[in-house]
């Protein structure tokens, strides 16, 4: 390769000179139709902020169709809904999730008899129906998540959400044997058409807080009496070539997408990922980095949609295909307006 040095002639700004130029050779982008909208959900027909998400509300059934109509009109093609389960519905082995008329199967109803168009990636794991707040159900002594009594239990909220009329399933709980065992379970039962987002490289992470607040599952974050902590499912956020590991295996058991979360401080990941599988890759920027970046701007500290649009781009810049992001909506309505 031949160097080309400043005194032959090669100047680097030429290309950044003037907004045409820098746009024309503008590498990556995040258009609407990239972005899919997580959802908080709450039972009857009112509709309450979340203290922890400054913007972000939680929402009923028909407010949720609402939105969907705004969302589609944006460009906005995805949701992804989480539900705020009352504590009289929890149990410790989070029996809620299998009542095909839970919550969040009444959601996926309302919006797919409403707005068909749009997608919806139902959350496969038991965090929001269990009162220990762990996503599997325990064994006996409370000592550890039972891995394989946790897959039948998925198995069947999967079917649940599928038989509602979700497009895609997402399992997030990171057990073992997981997309394999769901799909299993989708064929056998005449849903071969409902994808497998895999949430393949989920990290244990702080970044979560806030999310924790919105479903109401916080108190029980550090562990439980045994001190069972949810380090003993999710990836260290010390390790890189696990993250991989994992994505490769549920490629393997025949996942359609897969997913990185959380994605800013993880962005060495999801490159490592885009480089080592063709399935389209999502990452999930998760409740901490959203809420950071909206602090931050309430204090004056940043300037708010031009560090929102950086960390989006730098999401797609590392190798994402789709974002999950609380900003879909609001990125939306600005890009539209741009
Ligand atoms: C749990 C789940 C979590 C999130 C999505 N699904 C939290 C957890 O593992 O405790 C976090 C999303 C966010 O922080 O925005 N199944």
């Amino acid at each position: 390769m031949s160097f080309q040095s400043f005194e032959g002639g090669l100047r680097m700004r030429r290309l950044r000179a003037s907004e045409s130029i820098r746009r024309m050779v503008r590498e990556n982008e995040v258009r609407p139709e990239h972005l899919i909208l997580p959802v908080f959900l709450m039972d009857g027909n009112d509709s309450e902020p979340v203290a922890s998400m400054p913007g972000v509300t939680r929402l009923s059934v028909p407010a949720l169709v609402e939105k969907c109509r705004k969302l589609l009109a944006l460009g906005v093609c995805g949701i992804a809904p989480f539900p705020k389960t009352p504590d009289d519905k929890k149990s410790p082995a989070g029996e809620e999730s299998a009542n095909p008329d839970c919550l969040v199967c009444r959601a996926i109803r309302a919006v797919k008899a409403a707005v068909p168009e749009m997608l919806i990636f139902a959350d496969i794991a038991l965090d929001p129906y269990t009162t220990h707040g762990h996503d599997g159900i325990l064994n006996a002594a409370g000592t550890d998540v039972d891995n394989d009594t946790t897959l039948d239990a998925l198995a069947q909220m999967a079917l649940n959400n599928a038989r509602a009329g979700a497009d895609f399933v997402a399992p997030s709980d990171m057990m073992d044997g997981r997309i394999a065992r769901i799909r299993k379970a989708l064929d056998a039962n005449g849903f071969s058409r409902v994808g497998i987002l895999a949430y393949s490289a989920k990290y244990a992470s702080a970044f979560y807080g806030p999310f924790r607040e919105a479903v109401g599952s916080r108190k029980k974050d550090s562990g439980n009496v045994t001190g069972l902590t949810k380090k003993t499912y999710q990836l260290s956020p010390a390790n890189r070539r696990e993250a991989v590991r994992e994505a490769l295996l549920d490629e393997a058991e025949c996942a359609d997408m897969l997913m990185v979360k959380p994605a800013l401080p993880y962005l060495d990941i999801l490159r490592d990922v885009r480089e080592r599988s063709l399935l389209p890759l999502a990452a999930y920027q998760v409740s901490g980095e959203y809420s950071q970046i909206k602090a931050a701007a309430q204090l004056g500290f940043l300037d708010y949609k031009a560090v929102r649009d950086e960390s989006l781009l730098a999401i797609r810049r590392a190798g994402a295909d789709i974002i999950l992001t609380y900003f879909a909506e609001e990125y939306a309505r600005d890009f539209r307006n741009a």
